[in-house]
């Protein structure tokens, strides 16, 4: 996830989208550019780190410019650098872009570029785009870029400017935000509209498949056919502070709307067209893979919960023995390492101490060491034999939504993956889950409509609780610890989480009328147990509120009241039904007034041990 902006009109650019961006450094913050076209020849000014040092080298040169783009980059392809930051130029120097989002097929055009001369400079996906627009060229920008992006396979949301046409930006977009800003005689680009809301209040939206060109007379969009596009004006009401938060009262809400592209983002280009898994390892071989006897899941916090997940699923699918331990109990235990050992740390952070050393630990032990991580250039990135990025954009709010789910994603794809290499799955049976998986995003995008007003209406009702029990088996269980971390983290409501096994041998004992006790029951091969359990529950008059896959009736004969997911694989039900535990966590605290975003005592990244 990164921002973008652009400006034309009669005012200096720079200033305006040094200031533009600052609205969009939530969406990144590792590197920062703009590109404003001087006397008809392109200036680029870039610097990896944040925004703030962009500006103390670029504001005091005073560029009489009235025209540029600007970035602010969250890494994905290509560490952060001053290299790889945007804007990037074609081989003239004629032509500078700036992009957000991510181009599946850059190898692909990258090589064929290179064998037709083109010279790259960076690591990243978004040169092969600037140097398409450079091939296609002959004249008129907006043909170049529509040719270009033709051959564009990905997400995009991009704005270019040539200072062969002084008075012209263009701009496209496709599975990344884009918004144009009307002002008076000016005229803005961004990825979102906090970043023009000080200049103008009249937005025109871009949609999938529109480009569009401004000019001092004005902005047009078309289509991928050439043929104009009447776009309507949006007249924004939003405060800044509101609109940062794309029109929601905090991040973590916002974040959890963004699961279902976070999602598809992380799954996005990870499956070939034969439809089995790929995943870019770079210093772990195939063959070691093959010959995989154990894995270790180390991770923090939400992340372990994600490593939980992985555990179930890789035993069961992949056969061979997988521990998930928490980073801080794990290095301090003496564990043993095997040989034809993989560690596998998850981090949404990149920073987390204990889970780095645990990280350090392995490697000194000879064990490699994959990341699943979301912060390209991190310490944890940096320092592991390999990274599986998670495509989440970044995440603002302390307790973790959107990371967790993309962990999840990653995870689905790693086993999917492994059983391929071991041949512990039939090729059919992978092929069938990687088209479920390709659905889930969708079907994260129905939970969020089809659950969140009863899940208002639910937190209303029970935000006053002073304990919440959370009780599920296999997947369930980790879903439960995960539920329950995200009801006590932000309300502040004692919550626990239990193997709804376990029940008998204490916590029952706590069990009275009127405890809410939230009882996940999503994997069809235990939900016999399950009942079992939940009628101890009813036993002792707490209150089992079900959490179930539709058509799963027999909850609601047992349960006071029960919230169904769509139809999906047993496997992937954990993804699925964290969001409704997210939204009881979030609604109840919402209801008690607490400081969702920044609870107390927490931090997002804990860098000491
Ligand atoms: C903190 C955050 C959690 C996060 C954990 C691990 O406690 O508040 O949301 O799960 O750290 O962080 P990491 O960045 O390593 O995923």
């Amino acid at each position: 996830m990164c921002g973008i902006v652009g400006y034309l009109g009669k005012k200096k650019a720079v200033p305006i989208l040094i200031d533009n961006l600052k609205r969009l450094e939530y969406r990144g913050y590792d590197s920062a550019g703009v590109a404003v076209i001087k006397d008809s020849t392109l200036v680029v000014e870039k610097s990896v780190g944040k925004l703030s040092k962009l500006e103390t080298i670029v504001i005091p040169k005073d560029y009489p410019s009235t025209i540029g783009i600007g970035h602010t980059r969250w890494a994905t392809h290509g560490k952060p650098s001053d290299i790889n930051a945007h804007p990037h130029m074609d081989c003239k120097g004629e032509i500078a872009l700036v992009h957000n989002g991510i181009i599946e097929n850059y190898l692909e055009l990258k090589e064929e570029l290179i064998g037709r001369g083109h010279r790259f400079l960076s690591e990243t996906d978004t040169e092969v785009i600037v140097h398409l627009v450079e091939e296609f060229y002959q004249g008129d920008l907006l043909e170049a870029v529509r040719s270009a992006v033709k051959r564009l396979e990905g997400s995009y949301a991009i704005a270019v400017v040539s200072s062969r046409e002084p008075e012209r930006i263009v701009v496209a977009r496709k599975d990344s935000p884009l918004i144009l800003g009307i002002g008076e005689g000016e005229y803005f680009v961004a990825s979102d509209i906090p970043a023009v809301l000080n200049y103008t209040r009249n937005i025109w939206i871009l949609e999938n498949g529109e480009l569009g060109e401004i000019s001092p007379s004005g902005c047009k969009v078309y289509d991928l056919e050439g043929n104009e596009k009447k776009k309507e004006t949006m007249v924004v009401s939003w405060d800044i502070s509101m609109a940062e938060k794309g029109g929601y009262p905090h991040f973590m809400i916002k974040e959890i709307h963004e699961q279902p592209n976070a999602l598809r983002e992380t799954f996005r280009g990870r499956v070939g067209v034969d439809g089995l898994v790929r995943l870019d390892f770079k210093n772990i071989t195939v063959e070691e893979l093959k010959n995989l006897k154990k894995l270790y899941f180390v991770a923090c916090g939400t992340a372990y919960h994600a490593g939980l997940v992985g555990k179930y699923l890789i035993e069961r699918f992949v056969r061979i023995p997988v521990e998930a331990d928490i980073a801080s109990e794990f290095r301090y235990r003496d564990p043993i390492f095997e040989k034809n050992s993989l560690m596998i740390v998850i981090s949404q952070s990149g920073e987390t101490a204990d889970t780095l050393a645990a990280l350090r630990m392995a490697k000194e032990n000879g064990v490699k060491v994959v990341a699943i991580c979301n912060v390209v250039g991190s310490s944890i990135a940096r320092e592991s034999d390999d990274v599986l990025y998670t495509y989440a954009g970044p995440e603002i709010a302390v307790a973790s939504t959107k990371a967790y789910t993309s962990q999840l994603m990653v995870i689905y794809l790693l086993m999917l993956l492994l059983a391929q290499i071991k041949g512990t799955l039939p090729i059919d049976k992978i092929k069938e889950f990687v088209e479920d998986l390709r659905k889930i995003p969708d079907i994260a995008t129905k939970v969020l409509e089809d659950l969140e007003p009863a899940i208002i209406d639910f937190s209303k009702r029970y935000y006053k609780a002073h304990d919440v029990f959370f009780i599920g088996r296999g997947l369930d269980y980790a879903l439960s610890l995960e539920g329950a971390l995200k009801l006590k983290e932000i309300s502040y409501i004692h919550a626990e989480a239990y193997a709804a096994g376990e029940l008998k041998h204490g916590p029952l004992s706590l069990l009275e009328e009127g405890v809410p006790v939230i009882c996940l029951a999503t994997q069809g091969y235990l939900l016999d147990k399950m009942i079992s359990n939940i009628k101890e529950v009813k036993a002792r008059e707490a209150i089992a509120i079900g959490f179930g896959i539709e058509g799963t009736e027999d909850l609601k004969d047992v349960c006071d009241e029960v919230f169904y997911v769509p139809k999906v694989n047993d496997i992937y039900a954990s993804v699925i039904t964290v969001i409704p535990l997210q939204l009881i966590a979030y609604y109840m605290a919402k209801e008690r007034g607490c400081d969702i975003d920044q609870p107390r005592n927490l931090a997002k990244s804990v860098t000491v041990e």
